[in-house]
């Protein structure tokens, strides 16, 4: 008896040169791309002229019942269980999707990539690791973002991969949320304006793009049997929009729908989700892919607009076909889910630039990671001008922290990239990446002393602080998917080694090294603070950089840092009962149901707008970082046309030169039932000593819009809209009005 994958591949094996094809060792087939344009005669599906959709049609008339099925599933993870005899057919990422050599389709070979690809150690591969992605929304800036996307892109394809499985963009309404750092903060504008561009680049470089985890997956605790409770506004205006704005942006290939439940349904099988708004009211014209192992059903999930399963076929492979088989599925329903994976393989160019493995062009990965790491590094607190450090003044720095001799933290969980040297790491370890703080401090100043201390024993680290003229600690705050954090406390009595350090010298300068907001309870007693999230590859260099001026800070945070969790719209994480059904059990009966809820009832407010709309104060607001220079805002004017237009001047009225991000929130119209203000617009203003610069930014009318459920579509409202300009969402001078129809 031939295993059953032997008999679904006979169907591929109907002439000899589909079996060549098909049992050519994979390494031999990267190194013999097919050439398209040759073969377009008998095979118009590869004329490049032709539309993706075109060419999708083309193929799906050329398919059989069985090639079809193969589209809309995975062939295992390595790892996820025993693998399929076909396993030899993956790349060594998180899964695959079979081509159809007999018409030039090829495989979909996938991986993770959220801040850099994946799985580098077990394949003998290399990959940069670039900032978090909260870091890269730290910059506020687009082509950081673009450039973001299009290293992670070529990586992929001199890996052999074809497509990405990076892109989160659930919102930060939970900065417990072990994923935070795998996201774009919490503003639906910002994150969504940045997805999109990295996502458009990435692309760009010929992989399928995915955007991520869809929707309300905004914690990890129970993830896979939570139930999102949220009203259709507050999602659509809230996390939706961030999705929104980033399909319209990207267009990516792809969106992956997430473990939980939202309003009842699971997100895979969520006919709200994925066939009202995406494919409806979007138009999004790609497929919708399960997160792994996030596929509950055969017919509601497929009836609902699930297009693949994956890793495996649980529900998608022999269910599937049985289904069809009996009636239960139309045929036209299969065919969409099909046509919608070709679309985006042609839209993306995977079939006419197919992936060929090359040599990861290491340095540059290594220039763009510091870069990018140096517009993300935010500046908290500089208090009387103790940053930079000059290091013709300084004769000693201490350098204080566990790991700070050798490495900086990196996120952990399916976003996780090998350091270079290092084995597979094991699920949730802790992975410190080599960029040493001490060497990039050392090679500051050949007169310099900087001496180390880890920081295991406070008196010791206090003892070298009290001889130094200056104590850099640098703290660190572990998360990953699959656990939340219990509080935003930095771990390991590291507020108390600072607490400790900065009795000793009050000239001591936190370093932080995390993926989400941190509480200061000893914020008064130092000096200066700086977020250098998970600062990636180049991370060290980055902030040696920072701390001595060559770098002028410019990054505003993406999140709020709130005083205390007991400001927290959920002060208390919710998480599922002990006798919670078990992940195996959710993930296979395709009965599952979700064992518990979370009312997301805070709506609307989220982050900045929820301290906003109580009235809370905050440690550091949404939207702020500060600079060696200082800038003055003036001249306020707005006008409305298509789009409302403010312009205003910035000036630089230091003595360094600078970045300014300006920042442009809108208030609605009283009645509106909106939280105080929202993000609408922001410019990154470059400005030397003295420099003032006109801005003009126009803000979309439809980022004034608000949901109205009975109608179930956006309006705006008619009325008094204010605008206020400025450096953060707590500091904003210029304030205007204007009245809409
Ligand atoms: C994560 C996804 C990831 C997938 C494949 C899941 O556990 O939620 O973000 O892409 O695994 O590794």
């Amino acid at each position: 008896m031939k295993p059953a994958w032997f008999q679904d591949r006979v169907h591929l094996l109907t002439c000899v040169v589909a079996f060549c094809v098909l049992m050519e060792p994979a390494a031999a087939r990267h190194r013999h791309p097919q050439d398209p344009a040759k073969s377009s005669t008998n095979r118009p599906w590869l004329n490049s002229n032709l539309s993706p959709e075109e060419r999708a049609e083309l193929v799906l008339k050329e398919l059989t019942l069985d090639e079809k099925i193969a589209f809309i599933h995975g062939n295992g993870m390595p790892g996820w269980g025993e693998p399929r005899p076909n396993a030899y057919l993956g790349n060594g990422g998180a899964g695959f999707v079979l081509g159809v050599p007999r018409l030039g389709i090829p495989m979909i070979q996938i991986s993770d990539a959220a801040y850099g690809v994946r799985a580098s150690a077990q394949n003998g591969r290399y990959s940069t690791a670039l900032p978090s992605n909260i870091a890269s929304a730290a910059s506020w800036d687009t082509q950081s973002a673009c450039d973001y996307g299009s290293l992670i892109g070529r990586e992929l394809r001199a890996q052999g991969y074809n497509m990405t499985l990076g892109g989160g963009v659930n919102l930060t309404r939970e900065p417990r949320n072990g994923r935070t750092f795998e996201y774009m903060g919490e503003d639906p504008v910002l994150a969504g304006t940045l997805v999109g561009n990295r996502m458009k680049c990435e692309q760009a470089q010929h992989v399928l793009g995915d955007i991520k985890h869809f929707a309300m997956n905004d914690q990890e605790s129970g993830r896979n049997e939570v139930n999102s409770v949220i009203s259709k506004r507050a999602m659509r205006e809230t996390d939706l929009f961030a999705f929104q704005l980033g399909i319209s942006i990207a267009q990516p290939a792809a969106v992956m729908c997430s473990y939980n439940a939202v309003n009842g349904d699971y997100a895979c099988e969520n006919r709200y989700l994925l066939t009202e708004v995406l494919r409806k009211d979007w138009k999004f014209k790609g497929f919708v892919v399960s997160d792994w192992g996030g596929t509950h059903s055969t017919l509601k999930a497929s009836a609902a607009g699930l297009d693949q399963e994956q890793p495996l076929d649980d529900f998608y492979g022999a269910a599937y076909k049985q289904a069809m088989e009996a009636g239960k599925i139309p045929l036209a329903e299969l065919d969409e889910h099909v046509r919608r994976v070709l679309r985006s393989e042609f839209a993306s160019g995977i079939v006419d630039f197919p992936a060929q493995k090359s040599v990861v062009d290491v340095q540059a990965g290594l220039e763009t990671s510091r870069l990018l790491a140096e517009r993300s590094i935010v500046l908290l607190k500089n208090e009387k001008g103790i940053l930079p450090l000059d290091p013709g003044k300084l004769r000693s720095i201490a350098v204080i922290g566990t790991h700070a001799d050798m490495g900086m933290i990196s996120g952990g969980g399916s976003a996780q990239v090998d350091p270079p040297g290092s084995k597979e790491p094991k699920w949730q370890d802790k992975v410190w990446f080599p960029t040493s703080p001490l060497q990039a401090i050392r090679a500051k100043g050949a007169n310099l002393r900087v001496a180390f201390d880890s920081g295991a024993n406070p008196e010791s680290a206090a003892e070298l602080a009290s001889k130094s003229d200056v104590a850099l600690v640098f703290v660190y705050q572990w998360t990953s998917e699959d656990f939340d954090l219990p509080n935003l406390s930095l771990p390991e009595n590291q507020d108390a080694l600072i607490e400790k350090v900065a009795q000793a010298n009050p000239r001591t300068i936190v370093v932080l090294e995390t993926g989400t907001a941190v509480t200061m309870p000893w914020l008064d007693k130092v000096s200066g603070v700086v977020e250098a999230w998970y600062a990636g590859s180049k991370g060290a260099d980055a902030v040696a950089n920072v701390l001595f001026g060559e770098v002028n800070p410019s990054a505003k945070l993406p999140i709020t840092f709130p005083i205390s969790v007991a400001d927290l719209p959920h002060p208390q994480l919710q998480k599922p009962s002990l006798d919670g059904m078990g992940l195996a059990a959710i993930m296979k009966t395709g009965e599952a149901k979700p064992t518990f809820a979370i009312h997301y009832d805070e709506g609307l407010k989220v982050g900045y707008k929820w301290y906003d709309a109580e009235n809370k104060e905050v440690l550091f607001p949404f939207g702020f970082g500060l600079s060696y220079t200082k800038f003055e805002y003036t001249g306020l004017k707005i006008r409305s046309g298509s789009a409302v237009t403010l312009n205003f001047n910035v000036k630089n009225i230091g003595n360094r030169e600078g970045v300014e991000i300006a920042e442009v929130y809108a208030s609605l119209p009283g009645n509106s039932g909106e939280p105080p203000k929202r993000l609408v617009a922001w410019s990154r203003v470059g400005l030397k000593p003295g420099e003032e610069k006109q801005v003009s930014l126009a803000v979309p009318k439809e980022y004034l819009c608000v949901f109205d459920e009975t109608t179930d579509s956006w309006k705006s409202l008619p009325g008094d809209y204010s605008f206020h300009v400025g450096s953060s969402s707590r500091n904003l001078p210029l304030d205007g009005k204007l009245t809409l129809n």
